[in-house]
């Protein structure tokens, strides 16, 4: 069946039974016989979370016609994997004791289990991508941008570079390579023509980018207990872009910090907020337009709602 002959409500139907088979799969190749590695993998993942990567790459192939989503849930868990793995790495650097309204597996497990378990979930992405060939490309790409946007971001806290242009870069890396890997590995999965492959590249790339931005806005304006991880730690931790934004100079060389406390009163204040949310609408604009090429279906108007909802959430 073509993407575009689904109907919305068996749409629905498709992508709870991908997702299902998501989960299944990341359970099941988590499996470890190792104790500690089976049950910090279990509880971070039995947390939950948006799950939007996966649903991301579903909808990719969806929209370009694929059907067999038995055949993408792997690739998909893939995903989701390489980014919680993720998460509970950022959680030993950022000192998170929350994170999807659970203590970190760093606050359960200390950090020594906290690294072994993010690297379990990084290891168990191998196995899953193992038949999918070319594909591996994509993801390693993704996995390599992730540690150069954490190292980066580190990087520019430690030296008091966080700039604007560093900021873009840095969610570029970290964020937007994954989302863009989810996007395009849907595409290709589907077959698609190379214009539409770069068509779904685009969207996931910029929509990661708007991501990042209403994540580091969530974290100045949300409280913990909403978000389900801790808050206000990127203004604390000299990063984020309230910081980016406090680059006085605006070239990108030299910024003129603030005092952290001065950078979150201004931003409060200020239109520093407004502004920044609607840098992250226009990427969402920009993401949707790159649409245009694909014919429409249910699933490409699923995109969008999701793209449009990344600007809209409040948690
Ligand atoms: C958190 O991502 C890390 C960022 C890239 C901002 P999510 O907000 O998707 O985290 P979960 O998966 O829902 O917990
Ligand atoms: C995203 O940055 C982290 C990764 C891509 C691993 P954050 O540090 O903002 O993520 P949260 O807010 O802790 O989820
Ligand atoms: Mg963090
Ligand atoms: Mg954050």
């Amino acid at each position: 069946m073509s993407g575009a002959l689904i109907e919305p409500v068996k749409l629905n139907i498709l992508l709870d039974e991908g997702m299902a088979a998501v989960e299944r799969a990341m359970i099941d190749v988590t499996d470890s016989d190792v104790q500690i590695l089976r049950e910090a993998s279990g509880h971070i993942l039995g947390a939950g979370g948006k799950r939007i990567r996966p649903r991301l790459l579903l909808l990719s192939y969806l929209a370009l016609g694929g059907s067999e989503l038995d055949y993408v849930a792997n690739p998909a868990a893939a995903v989701e994997l390489m980014h919680t793995a993720s998460v509970v790495h950022d959680d030993i650097n950022d000192h998170g004791l929350l994170r999807r309204g659970r203590p970190s597996v760093n606050a359960l497990w200390g950090r020594t289990f906290a690294l072994l378990t993010g690297d379990f979930l990084f290891t168990a992405v191998y196995e899953l991508m193992a038949p999918y060939h070319d594909l591996n490309v994509d993801l390693a790409k993704a996995a390599t941008g992730l540690v150069e946007g954490e190292t980066l971001q580190a990087s520019a806290v430690k030296n008091k570079t966080f700039t604007r242009e560093a900021y873009m870069r840095i969610i570029a890396l970290k964020t937007a390579a994954l989302f863009r890997a989810a996007s395009t590995i849907g595409a290709k999965l589907a077959g698609a023509k190379q214009s539409e492959i770069s068509a779904l590249s685009d969207f996931g790339f910029n929509l990661g980018l708007a991501f990042q931005i209403v994540d580091d806005i969530l974290d100045l304006v949300e409280d913990e207990s909403k978000l389900g991880k801790a808050s206000g730690v990127d203004v604390s931790q000299g990063r984020g872009v309230a910081v980016a934004l406090n680059d006085a100079n605006g070239n990108g060389k030299a910024p003129v910090m603030d005092p952290l406390d001065e950078i979150r009163r201004k931003m409060m204040a200020g239109d520093a907020i407004a502004k920044a949310r609607e840098q992250a609408r226009c990427l969402v604009e920009t993401a949707v337009a790159s649409l245009a090429v694909l014919d429409d279906s249910s699933a490409k108007s699923a995109l969008i709602g999701l793209a449009r909802q990344v600007i809209e959430r409040d948690s």
